[in-house]
């Protein structure tokens, strides 16, 4: 029988996903499901031939640098990559994959969760409800926004952005979207392409942020851009927290410029942010966008196919260097 590569898997996968693995692979599971730091991360990739591991494990120019020889695939149990150093990767001739496709509806329907938490005022109900404090009720009482018929703006009109413009369209709502470039009409459906930030924000009654986090848009969330959004728009994001200046999202929030916002991603996570948690006008999730029973399972099984496809020497669908 042929010797089975050695994986390192850093988190707790689902059942199926961790069979399969242990059927294939000679693995290793972090048992305890914490996250490892650089110098863990670094000591436990040592005797691997390759490791899967989720957004929580930081592979920076360092880590990478001290990777063994012997470690060729970094298989991803993420779409996100910004926790992996790419260049640094491809420098280091290691192959990075990640799990795209495969949680676009999870997270598209996260992003309509948020919208309407956010829109309908959700959390300031529910904490109301729980706090036995709902001894009133009057037409004028949690009235919120309604989304139907408004303008639903999507910042990166990739997998992601593409599934949620669809869920936008069975409330009524018109799509507009940012990109690079245009995608196919056959993609956009009628969406309105704008080819500037500004021409979005100021065309976005809904903003939802859809975008990879990179260098180009850390931070394009702030208070200039913020300014470009109509008055009492809504903020979605479901992307990256660093996406968001958070200090200017509070200001915007605090003043009314913002109605409200749904977040399920933070700069700092796990956690969030005490000033926005402070806030009445946030809907707000902790990063479980793709976290479904069905979609944990497939995007395990697709960072299982893209190792299985490197070891039996072909190139990984999914390859991202
Ligand atoms: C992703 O796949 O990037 C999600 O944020 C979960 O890690």
């Amino acid at each position: 029988m042929p010797v089975k590569p050695r994986l390192l898997i850093t988190r707790k996968l689902t059942d199926a996903v961790l069979a399969r693995a242990a059927r294939d692979y000679d693995v290793m599971i972090n048992a305890e499901d914490r996250v490892f730091g650089s110098a863990e991360l670094i000591a436990k990739c040592q005797e691997f031939d390759a490791v899967l591991p989720c957004h929580s494990e930081h592979f920076s120019a360092d880590v990478i640098s001290a990777l063994p020889k012997r470690l060729k695939i970094i298989a991803n149990h993420s779409v996100g990559v910004d926790h992996v150093d790419l260049a640094a990767a491809k420098d280091a001739g290691v192959v990075v994959t990640n799990t795209p496709d495969v949680l676009s509806d999870a997270t598209a329907e996260i992003a309509m969760l948020c919208m309407l938490g956010a829109a309908r005022r959700g959390a300031e109900g529910d904490a109301m409800i729980r706090a036995g404090k709902w001894d009133f009720w009057s037409p004028a009482f949690m009235v919120g926004r309604q989304v139907t018929g408004k303008r639903f703006g999507v910042l990166g009109m990739g997998r992601v952005g593409q599934v949620a413009a669809e869920r936008a369209r069975g409330f009524g709502m018109t799509v507009h979207y940012h990109n690079r470039k245009p995608v196919p009409e056959h993609l956009a459906k009628g969406a309105v392409f704008h080819d500037t930030v500004e021409g979005l924000f100021g065309n976005s009654d809904v903003l939802s942020l859809h975008c990879p986090a990179t260098k180009d848009t850390t931070g394009i969330i702030n208070k200039d851009t913020l300014t470009m959004l109509p008055d009492r728009a809504i903020l979605v994001n479901t992307a990256r927290g660093n996406l968001v200046n958070e200090d200017d999202l509070v200001a915007a929030l605090e003043s009314g410029k913002l109605f409200a916002a749904g977040l399920d991603v933070f700069r700092d996570e796990p956690g969030g942010n005490p000033r926005i948690s402070a806030l009445k006008n946030v809907f707000l999730l902790p990063h479980i966008g793709s976290a479904t029973e069905e979609t944990r399972d497939a995007m395990g099984y697709r960072a299982l196919d893209n190792l299985d496809a490197y070891f039996k020497g072909r190139d990984p669908g999914d390859r991202v260097a």
